[in-house]
């Protein structure tokens, strides 16, 4: 099998991440329990899980000039995924995610630092390498008018585009009609669709539009029904990437001709094997441990 050729456009961070019993409220102070610091980002996560599922990934993103930035870089390289379109930006500090794990759940800060370098211009330099892509996956920690570049180059060029528009935020038509996939979970449709009926956003964009409820699986409209693709039953360790690994994994299957259903499903497999680890990219599994899961 040919391997899938993505570009992953979006941000690199390192992640602060606290485990304590409970999550402080405003003006409190509680002692932690641990403190660790684990590459992370969006696009980051995406790259690397994507590499690890076996696509030939190019990351497109900008670190800071700082120790964060080179071991964000370290950490594309230990997995395969080819930086030569990552930038160090001088003067500038790596992106941060600020992120406690407590009560069985994470709560995120994210510092975008370098990643608000990812512009349109920086893009427009990598247009060659986006023609020549399967797919692109891109989020939204970076400027907005970069995702909107985005958006209008691939469909320019025809190549599909895999949007996983996380974190909320409000995004024009524009973007939403140039990407091929949309894939936010419950509260980030909320935001896209202005509190809409989740049923009738699927039916307004069906096989489009994928939505994401955690344990629960994934949600389409097939152009005749709502499907809900169930996902797999594990015992949670870490909840935080598990986004990510599904658009990876979703992304990949894609890439290589599978169906929507087989590509949601491998999306779902690789998702829930990846919350059995620590850290966004801890639990993030190889393709061989995907299969082997799919095949019991
Ligand atoms: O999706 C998980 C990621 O979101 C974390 O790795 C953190 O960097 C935040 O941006």
């Amino acid at each position: 099998m040919r391997k899938a050729k993505i570009a992953v456009i979006g941000s690199s961070s390192m992640d602060l991440v606290v485990t304590s019993k409970k999550r402080p409220g405003a003006g409190e102070t509680i002692l932690g329990e641990s403190f660790k610091t684990i590459p992370g980002g969006k696009g980051a996560n995406q790259a690397v899980a994507a590499a690890r599922l076996g696509a030939e990934v190019y990351m497109i993103g900008c670190v800071g000039d700082d120790h964060y930035g080179e071991a964000i870089l370290r950490n594309f390289q230990n997995n395969g995924v080819n930086t030569e379109y990552v930038e160090p930006v001088t003067g500038v500090e790596s992106g941060t995610a600020h992120i406690i794990l407590a009560e069985g759940d994470n709560s995120i800060v994210v510092v975008k630092g370098a990643n608000d370098y990812v512009t349109p211009r920086y893009i427009n330099q990598t247009a060659e390498l986006i023609e020549s892509c399967d797919l692109v996956m891109i989020q939204q920690e970076i400027p907005e008018e970069t995702v909107e570049f985005v958006a209008e180059l691939c469909k320019k060029v025809e190549v599909p585009l895999l949007l996983n528009p996380a974190p909320a935020r409000v995004i024009s038509q524009k973007v939403i009609d140039c990407s091929t996939y949309m894939t936010p979970n419950e509260h980030e449709a909320n935001v896209l669709f202005d509190g809409q009926a989740m049923s009738h956003s699927l039916r307004t964009y069906p096989e489009k539009l994928f939505i994401t409820e955690g344990a629960a699986g994934v949600r389409y409209f097939n152009g005749q029904e709502e499907v809900l693709v169930p996902s797999f039953k594990v015992e949670a360790v870490d909840t935080t990437g598990a986004g990510d690994t599904f658009n990876a994994a979703f992304g990949t299957a894609i890439a290589e001709g599978k169906t929507l259903t087989e590509s949601i499903t491998f999306g779902n497999r690789a998702a829930s094997l990846s919350v059995t680890g620590f850290g966004a990219q801890g639990g993030m599994p190889t393709r061989e441990e995907v299969e082997r899961m799919l095949a019991e």
